[in-house]
């Protein structure tokens, strides 16, 4: 939701922010917008649409020169997208960029409308920098802290102030927020891919504390104007991770990361062969305490949960009850101290998940998160953590991230149903190097992508199709589906193969597309029945399946083969056709893949 970021040093500053700019603009795209000091002013230029927008209007225009300012990637909530409502806000002393929400900007505004002062947009963010212009007192820190008293909600914010060329301020609540350090040169930005370019050393911005970066110094202050000391922090990624590398789109590159995910992510929690998540914080005795877990989470992250709770029930015969974030914090949740709540996130930023982690602690709960961006506020706060190491995933949709969080599930499962007795070490232990194992076996799969190409050239044409499974083949076509209507815009629902017959079987008519995934053996023949009475309605079946299956033609009329291997683990190996799939389809509709319309991948609004 919004990607900030600032700079302050001796490079040119627009190619500094528009470059860093380009690794946020999966956190929004509706307008970017930049304000550069020019000579000891600030000069702004914003543009609605992509980057590229607004490179081609300064280039049409004239460019910005200055070595410092602030940029701006949004995701409109208060106000539609348009020129006006672009970042940077601001008048002529006081310049700023914003992401999050403030909530009483309405009575800020009335109040400030009272006064006589006017408004140039519709956003919330406007109320920020005119109340900072209303106080200044020639003191940016003080007047920054005084407005930060009065401001509710969320927010990252970049502040220039035209008696202070090249200084940028910055503060944060809740809105994720580091300050990067260089060699005479600092930056701020919403996330650290933006700034690996330039340096890999950066601090994390906790809530309140304000950032004051020059060319040579970078000071950071509390709301009382003490100096604080930070730990510097190095990220662990090259640059490389925020880049392409020669593939088309970042999505197709993260398909194509997953087994290296998957082995970075499990194999430092694997001991003697056995699952050992103790640096997580999670011990045996931890694990025998609960009697229920919840796993709480949005989008993709929740379909990881789905499978999750299949794993964990079949394995370790503990209860698990999955949420939609979004529901969860507002539904008296059922939640009791003998429970556990995981929260899983790739972002780590999201507002439903972060605040329906507060309220499971609140009544008491122990809370895990699985999460894959380090230092951020979910990760932070949670009692156990279990880091994620998928690398960044620039893509608005998931793959990657998915794909790590649920191998981590498998892991947890794997040591919660060992912990209770429900397995013995031997068949934990044959588990996990089954788990193991999958990064080779994705590998090969990738190499079938051609055969996914086809599939979605049959289905660039649809308005609508099913995707279908039974047990954990209804729970990872749950993600299927929601890949595909993510990024190709076709509608799309995934259902219970054997729940069809119970009103949606109705939508079935000549051509209609239906995926069907049937991996699970012990329910593979009644999945089969389920997809010949979708078959004898006309439907047009695209099965995924085991390779040694030869379906007949009153069955499917494309098969995706999948190698042999365990029930449980299959998951791991049919998401892969099942991304590609979404992938190449909205490719062949000439869609913007890793950008799609409307979305955003970190969502700090709830
Ligand atoms: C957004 C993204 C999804 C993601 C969901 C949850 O909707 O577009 O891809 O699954 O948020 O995000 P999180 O960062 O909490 O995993």
């Amino acid at each position: 939701m919004c990607g900030i970021v600032g700079y302050v040093g001796y490079r040119d500053c627009t190619e500094v922010l528009v470059d860093a700019l380009s690794k946020l603009e999966y956190r929004g795209y509706d307008s970017a917008g930049i304000a550069v000091f020019e000579n000891e002013e600030i000069k702004v230029a914003k543009s609605k649409g992509r980057l590229a927008d607004l490179t081609a209007k300064m280039e049409k225009e004239g460019m910005l020169h200055g070595t410092s300012g602030i940029g701006h990637t949004r995701w409109a909530t208060h106000g539609e997208p348009s020129d006006r409502n672009s970042h940077p806000h601001g008048g002529e002393r006081v310049t700023i960029v914003h992401n999050g929400i403030i909530e009483n900007y309405k009575s800020i505004k009335d109040f400030l409308l009272g006064v006589g002062r006017g408004f140039k947009s519709d956003t919330d963010t406007e109320v920020i920098a005119q109340l900072l212009d209303y106080y200044y007192d020639g003191d940016p820190v003080h007047t920054i802290s005084k407005v930060i008293r009065e401001i509710e909600g969320s927010y990252a914010l970049g502040i220039v102030f035209e008696d202070f060329p090249d200084t940028v301020f910055a503060i944060r609540r809740e809105s994720p927020l580091i300050v990067g350090i260089g060699e005479n040169e600092s930056f701020i930005a919403s996330d650290v891919p933006a700034i690996l370019k330039y340096t890999k050393n950066y601090y994390l911005l906790e809530h309140d504390e304000i950032a004051v970066l020059s060319k040579y110094s970078t000071k950071i202050y509390d709301l009382h104007y003490k100096q604080i000391t930070k730990e510097l922090k190095t990220a662990d990624w090259d640059m490389d991770a925020a880049e392409k590398c020669g593939f088309e789109h970042f999505m197709l590159k993260e398909i194509f990361e997953q087994p290296t995910s998957i082995k970075t992510t499990i194999t430092p929690r694997i001991v003697d062969g056995l699952p050992n998540l103790e640096e997580c914080g999670i011990t045996p005795d931890i694990l025998n305490s609960f009697n229920n877990i919840h796993v709480v989470a949005c989008g993709t992250a929740m379909h990881a949960g789905v499978v999750g709770k299949y794993v964990i029930e079949k394995l370790a015969r503990v209860p698990v009850n999955v949420d939609i974030a979004s529901e969860f914090r507002y539904r008296a949740p059922l939640v009791t101290d003998k429970d556990l709540v995981i929260i899983i996130s790739q972002s780590g930023e999201t507002a439903d998940s972060l605040a329906a982690m507060r309220l499971a602690k609140k009544l008491g709960a122990k809370t895990l998160a699985i999460v894959n961006a380090k230092g951020s506020s979910i990760a932070r706060e949670a009692d156990m953590l279990i880091y994620t190491h998928a690398g960044p995933e620039i893509a608005v949709a998931s793959t990657k991230a998915y794909m790590v969080q649920i191998a981590v599930m498998y892991l947890f499962a794997f040591e919660i149903a060992l912990a209770k007795g429900m397995i013995d070490e031997n068949e934990c232990r044959r588990l996990t190097s089954l788990l193991q194992k999958t990064p080779e076996m994705i590998e090969n799969i990738l190499e079938s992508k051609s055969e996914t190409q086809h599939i979605a050239s049959s289905l660039i044409a649809s308005d609508s199709l099913l995707y279908i499974g039974r047990g954990l083949d209804y729970a990872l076509s749950m993600e299927g589906s929601l890949k595909l209507k993510e990024i190709s815009y076709i509608h799309s629902e995934s259902y219970a193969a054997g729940e069809l017959k119970h009103g949606t079987i109705s939508l079935i008519s000549d051509g209609t597309p239906v995926i069907a995934v049937a991996t699970q053996s012990e329910l593979f023949d009644k999945t089969i029945s389920n997809i010949k009475e979708v078959k004898a309605r006309g439907a047009k079946v695209i099965i995924v399946c085991r390779e040694n299956y030869e379906p007949d033609s009153d069955v499917a009329d494309f098969k995706f083969g999948l190698p042999d291997f365990d029930d449980l683990l299959m998951p791991m190996l049919a998401v892969v056709p099942l991304q590609l799939i979404a992938y190449y389809t909205s490719v062949l509709k000439g869609n913007d893949v890793d950008k799609p319309r409307n979305l955003a991948k970190s969502v700090t609004v709830e």
